[in-house]
């Protein structure tokens, strides 16, 4: 039996591959996804792994590592090693010497314990395959190639930090029973004046010169990631991108189109709020099943006669997550007009106000504050927020998609809401947020309309 496991995630990948009881794993997402995906391996009944391939060194990719080092016992650890000159940091900031320094110490503390608990295969131009039962993958992108533009006296990049490890991805392709299989990382496609290197995704689609039935999409989907040329070859049958549905759609619309242009009966998956196991039948059929799925979030709707015990959460937020910190603001949330307000415009018909907790398997996860104006579907929301213990692994991304589909339900047209700090507009960002002005007091206001995404 041969399987390909993209194993839920967004925005990081860990794809299992499975050949007659023989298993490897390319990538390990965020340190964060260890504990998710050490569960579907015991589920599958993963006892070890032949090697696990970590195809440049991001954390998305790498992170969960060293956790399933000690889970695991694993034959060889394939490295594709930091360049030592990544253009950003971990987190998408601009990189210092010093996140540098630290990101190779990080590197060379992994490849040493790779080397303590199994064997380590630096990947560089001399590893040419890896192999896992049937499958065996034929690597592209193998060579430093950030640094060689940094460092080669014919580049004319030489001495300038302007690529990141993206550009050192390995990409890989194999041919299982006649369904070929493509896994991007996060390969890609810029044009350089360094034709080695000048759009690279486009020479590793030359090189095979096949169609794919099944394309891991390169970096999460972003953009300038492959070309009317690498998909006119690869036309994928199917394309499963590890990122957010919704973010994708709305960031990322073009990418889509050409993906569906080139392949209009082609299916497109995302791993967020489900993994997908792929199966390769005797005769080369491919198909595929959800596995793992995310458990819903939906809205609960709190009665005014109920509502106390949301003003003690809600004001505890604003002070704990620093919203507010000016007594007078303090007194002003915590007091009887500003509530009273509320209470009044939840009990009107007309341009209700809503109050409500996302809820997700029977626990209340986090809540929001919001009104719809029925004259032109304007839905101002005035608070959202998940609670402390149940923070990250994307419930914010989830919850305020939950919001967003019950607004529109209930009549919502666009999206409108003050944001003050640059942290939170990197997270409202995502989904389309753009700065429209101030409003009458002065704040900062931004807006939403997801009919222009
Ligand atoms: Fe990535």
């Amino acid at each position: 039996m041969n399987k390909i496991h993209f194993i839920r995630a967004y925005w990081s990948d860990n794809i299992l591959i499975e050949s007659n009881g023989r298993f490897a794993l390319i990538d390990t997402g965020y340190e964060r996804d260890a504990e998710r995906i050490s569960k579907y391996l015991d589920e599958v009944g993963v006892k070890e792994l032949d090697f696990i391939l970590i195809t440049h060194f991001h954390k998305d990719h790498y992170g969960s590592l060293p956790a399933l080092l000690k889970r695991f016992p694993v034959g060889k650890v394939y490295m594709k090693k930091f360049s030592g000159i990544n253009r950003t940091d971990g987190s998408g900031r601009p990189a210092t010497e010093e996140s540098n320094r630290l990101e190779m110490e990080n590197c060379e503390n992994m490849c040493r314990l790779a080397e303590e608990v199994s064997k380590l295969v630096v990947i560089d131009e001399h590893v040419t395959h890896v192999s896992v039962g049937d499958f065996d993958f034929g690597l592209f992108g193998t060579t430093d190639a950030v640094r060689e533009m940094y460092e080669s006296p014919d580049s004319p990049y030489r001495g300038q930090v302007i690529f990141g490890e993206n550009t050192n991805s390995v990409a890989m392709f194999c041919d299982v029973q006649g369904t070929t299989i493509y896994l991007g990382a996060d390969a890609n496609n810029q044009p350089l004046d360094y034709p080695k290197y000048d759009r690279v995704n486009d020479q590793f689609a030359r090189q095979i010169g096949r169609a794919i039935d099944l394309y891991k999409v390169p970096h999460h989907c972003c953009g300038g990631i492959f070309s009317e040329e690498t998909l006119e070859i690869f036309k994928p049958r199917y394309s499963v991108v590890t990122n957010w549905w919704a973010t994708v759609q709305r960031s990322f619309g073009a990418n889509l189109e050409m993906l569906r242009k080139a392949s209009p009966d082609g299916t497109i998956l995302y791993t967020d709020c489900c993994g997908y196991a792929f199966t390769i039948g005797e005769n080369g059929n491919l198909s595929y099943e959800e596995i793992t799925p995310l458990p819903k979030i939906t809205l609960e709707e709190i009665p005014s006669e109920e509502v106390d015990a949301f003003w003690e959460k809600h004001i505890r937020y604003l002070v704990e997550d620093g919203i507010i910190t000016d007594p007078e603001d303090i007194d002003y949330f915590s007091g009887d007009e500003y509530r009273s307000v509320i209470l009044e415009h939840m009990k009107r018909e007309k341009d209700r106000h809503h109050l409500v907790y996302f809820v997700r398997e029977g626990k209340r996860i986090g809540a929001a504050s919001y009104c719809i104006y029925q004259e032109d579907g304007q839905c101002f929301i005035l608070d959202f927020w998940i609670f402390r213990e149940f923070r990250g692994m994307g419930t914010g991304h989830y919850c305020y998609y939950a919001l967003e589909e019950a607004a529109r339900a209930a009549g919502a047209k666009y999206f409108q809401m003050n944001i003050h700090t640059a942290l939170a507009y990197r997270f409202w960002k995502a989904f389309g947020y753009k700065e429209i002005g101030v409003d009458e007091w002065g704040d900062p206001l931004y807006e939403m309309r997801p009919d222009e995404q």
